[in-house]
C-alpha cells in the first residue's frame, strides 16, 4: 500500500473516509497496526502513563519520545508518523524548533503536535514556515494537568465553545496541518469540524470529526486506567469479541471507517 502523507490525509477528509488513527510506542504493536490499516499513529506523551506508569504526562521527556519513535518509524509501511512534543519542549520558538527537529530528524516523526490554542499561534507559524508540520491539539490538555487541578469535558458552555471554535481557526490559519480535538461536547466538534480547512481528529470529540484517535492501551483493555477502574467515557474494548490483537485493531479501523465507532454512549 502506498504511504499515508499529509496530501492523503486531506484527500480523505475530502472523500469522506474517516480517518482511523492509534497511539504507538514500540516495534511490535507498530507492524501489526501498520497491517491492520491503522492510518496514522501517534508517539503520544501518554506513554508518561501507559509505559512509565505515572500519573501525568509532564515527566516525559523529548528523549523519551525520540526513543519510541525509533522504535516505531523504521516499521510503518503505510500509516504516516505523528509524534508529541512534551511538556515545555516548546516554550520558546528555539525550544519547540530545537525539539521538533529531534522528533523528525532523530525520530523520524513526518509531524509534531503541542497542545494549546491561540496562544500557540506564534510557535505554530515559526514551525510550519520551516517546513514542519504540526498538529493543533485542544480541548482538554494533558499537559496542564497542574494549573488544573483536574479534568473534565472542555467547551461545555457557550462562551468557551466560541473561544475553541476562535482557537482552531487562528491555529489552522497560522500553518497547523491538522487539529485534534479532546473531550469536548459533539456538537462544537462539529462546528469546529465543519469550518476547518484541515483535517480534525476526535477523541472524545464526537462522531462528527474527520477521524478517531485512540489510546492503544485503553483499547486493548490493559491501560493502567482499566487496572484503576477509571477509563474515560470514549474508550471501547475492542478485544471484546477479537480472537487476537490484530482483529481489535482491525475491527477499530473498520469501525471508525464504517462510523460504528463513536457510538452515543462514547460521545459527550
Ligand atoms: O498522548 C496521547 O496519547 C495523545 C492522544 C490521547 C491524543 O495526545
Ligand atoms: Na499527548
Amino acid at each position: 500500500a502506498k504511504p499515508v502523507n499529509i496530501a492523503e490525509l486531506r484527500a480523505m477528509r475530502d472523500r469522506g473516509e474517516k480517518i482511523a488513527s492509534l497511539t504507538c510506542y514500540d516495534a511490535s504493536f507498530a507492524m501489526v497496526q501498520d497491517r491492520a490499516g491503522v492510518d496514522f499513529m501517534l508517539i503520544g506523551d501518554s506513554l508518561g502513563m501507559v509505559i512509565h506508569g505515572g500519573n501525568t504526562t509532564t515527566p516525559v521527556s523529548v528523549d523519551d519520545i525520540v526513543y519510541h519513535s525509533r522504535c516505531v518509524a523504521p516499521h510503518l509501511k503505510r500509516a504516516f508518523l505523528v509524534a508529541d512534543l512534551p511538556f515545555l519542549s516548546y516554550a520558546t520558538l528555539d525550544r519547540a524548533l530545537d525539539s521538533s527537529q529531534r522528533l523528525m530528524q532523530q525520530g523520524g516523526a513526518k509531524m509534531v503536535k503541542l497542545e494549546g490554542g491561540r496562544e500557540q499561534a506564534s510557535i505554530v507559524e515559526y514551525l510550519a514556515v520551516r517546513g514542519v508540520p504540526v498538529c493543533a491539539h485542544l480541548g482538554l490538555q494533558p499537559q496542564f494537568v497542574h494549573k488544573m487541578g483536574a479534568f473534565k469535558v472542555q467547551g461545555r458552555d457557550d462562551a468557551a465553545a466560541e473561544a475553541m471554535i476562535h482557537d482552531a481557526h487562528v491555529l489552522a490559519e497560522a500553518g497547523a496541518d491538522m487539529l485534534l480535538l479532546e473531550c469536548i461536547p459533539s456538537e462544537l466538534g462539529r462546528r469546529i469540524t465543519e469550518a476547518s480547512p484541515v483535517p480534525v481528529i476526535g477523541i472524545g470529540a464526537g462522531p462528527h470529526v474527520d477521524g478517531q484517535i485512540l489510546v492503544m492501551h485503553d483499547i486493548l483493555h490493559i491501560s493502567p486506567m482499566v487496572t484503576l477502574g477509571r477509563t474515560p467515557r470514549f474508550v471501547k474494548n475492542f478485544m471484546h469479541g477479537a480472537a487476537d490483537i490484530e482483529s481489535a485493531f482491525r475491527a477499530y479501523v473498520q469501525d471508525v471507517k464504517s462510523g460504528a465507532y463513536p457510538a452515543p454512549v462514547h460521545c459527550f
